[in-house]
């Protein structure tokens, strides 16, 4: 069937650096098929896949695992992440090298939990060193954060009671990463940065020429730490949503490309997971299918972001962190095609039932947004239409 691109915007695939596919393990909540699924809806055609899944990503045999379950079922390239540590417990590292040379995984974390050892830390920057991979790190000092840390620490984080997490848990973990990095010469990665202190450390970084790259969620491009006012455990997330002034800061990082690129950390979770007290809930939304349009409504209708910046920010950028060379450049005649095209104009109210993914914790649920994607290509197959 033909389709009228009129009014249509072309876009290379999007690629996702920062995605929880829950497969092994809670495929309750999500699975690589319905994962990818919600992914080719939001105009991606490749993710990365965090290495929190049950069992851990620690050994080149689980990376192929997940790898192969990928080429079967998935809608989109799967790049699976490895745990920097063995079982992410924080104590010895995971088997990075082998993961690399076997899954082709680029880069490593410590999702759900930083290493607060930094001379294990040392190590594994020199391990990637070696095969020039990518330290990418959550980027929680979890001793300035504890565990149970939920709510950005500040006038409503002392009001509601809840265990504050300080913006300086993210700065001064990401500093001494980034003299990590500059000490190895190893590649380093931010996620989801959400504060504006932090911000400051990567300028300075970039500015030294330390090799570092930096991701920010949708979710921190648009909500604020009010919305946890009523207790609503959707709003729950690490880090947790902040102020309006650090949300201006960190748009204005996208823009000016202190912020590299858009990763959604997306985080389904099953309906009893977030059925809790707002300490006990599990942290974490969905994010795929209006990663896009939550970067149009807050960096391009705005006019501060123009569609060469959105191919920048959510495809060039985490294609090269992946490794992704080919990705988003142009593709020669006969060869498969990544791409997703667009419509600028559409809007919905979000229906957080009306989606791929197995999971409803949806934070845009009945908010008026962008609903752009109209086709998306993944190596030549369509992958999704409407
Ligand atoms: C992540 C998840 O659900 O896997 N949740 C989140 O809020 N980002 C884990 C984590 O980073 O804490
Ligand atoms: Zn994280
Ligand atoms: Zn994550």
């Amino acid at each position: 069937a033909r389709l009228d691109g009129s009014g249509l915007i072309a876009l290379p695939g999007l690629v996702d650096p920062h995605v929880h596919l829950r497969e092994p393990g809670r495929e309750d909540a999500e699975t690589i098929r319905t994962g990818t699924a919600a992914a080719a809806r939001g105009g991606f055609t490749a993710v990365q896949a965090m290495a929190n899944t049950s069992p851990v990503t620690d050994t080149a045999e689980l990376a192929c695992a997940m790898a192969a379950t990928a080429a079967e079922h998935a809608a989109c390239v799967v790049i699976p992440c490895g745990a920097i540590t063995q079982r992410l417990a924080g104590e010895h590292l995971a088997e990075l090298e082998p993961i690399h040379r076997a899954a082709g995984t680029m880069c490593f974390s410590d999702d759900g939990k930083c290493v607060a050892d930094s001379q294990l830390m040392r190590e594994a920057f020199e391990e990637v060193r070696a095969f020039d991979g990518v330290l990418a790190q959550h980027a929680q000092d979890p001793r300035l954060a504890g565990p149970d840390a939920c709510c950005h620490e500040g006038e409503l984080s002392a009001r509601l009671g809840l265990p504050g997490w300080t913006t300086a848990a993210e700065s001064a973990i990401v500093a001494r990463d980034v003299e990590l990095a500059a000490l190895t010469g190893a590649r380093y990665h931010v996620c989801h940065v959400s504060a504006q202190p932090t911000l400051d450390v990567i300028r300075a970084a970039k500015a030294r020429g330390v090799r570092i790259t930096a991701e920010a969620t949708p979710h921190h491009l648009l909500l604020t730490t009010d919305l946890l006012a009523d207790l609503d455990t959707t709003f729950k997330v690490n880090p947790p949503l902040r102020p309006a002034e650090h949300v201006e800061a960190l748009r204005a990082a996208v823009a000016d490309g202190t912020v590299d690129m858009i990763g959604t950390d997306h985080a389904p979770h099953a309906p009893q997971d977030k059925a809790k007290a707002f300490v006990a809930a599990s942290p974490g939304m969905v994010g795929l299918e209006q990663s896009l349009a939550v970067v149009i409504d807050t960096l391009v209708r705005p006019g501060r972001l123009d569609w060469a910046g959105v191919a920048d920010r959510m495809a060039h950028s985490p294609a090269a962190l992946l490794g992704l060379t080919d990705q988003g450049r142009p593709v020669a005649p006969g060869e498969p095609a990544n791409l997703c095209l667009v419509d600028p104009e559409a809007r919905h109210a979000v229906d957080p039932t009306d989606t791929e993914s197995r999971s409803r914790n949806n934070p845009y649920a009945g908010r008026d947004l962008p609903d752009p994607v109209r086709l998306t290509v993944c190596l030549g197959h369509v992958t999704y239409r409407r």
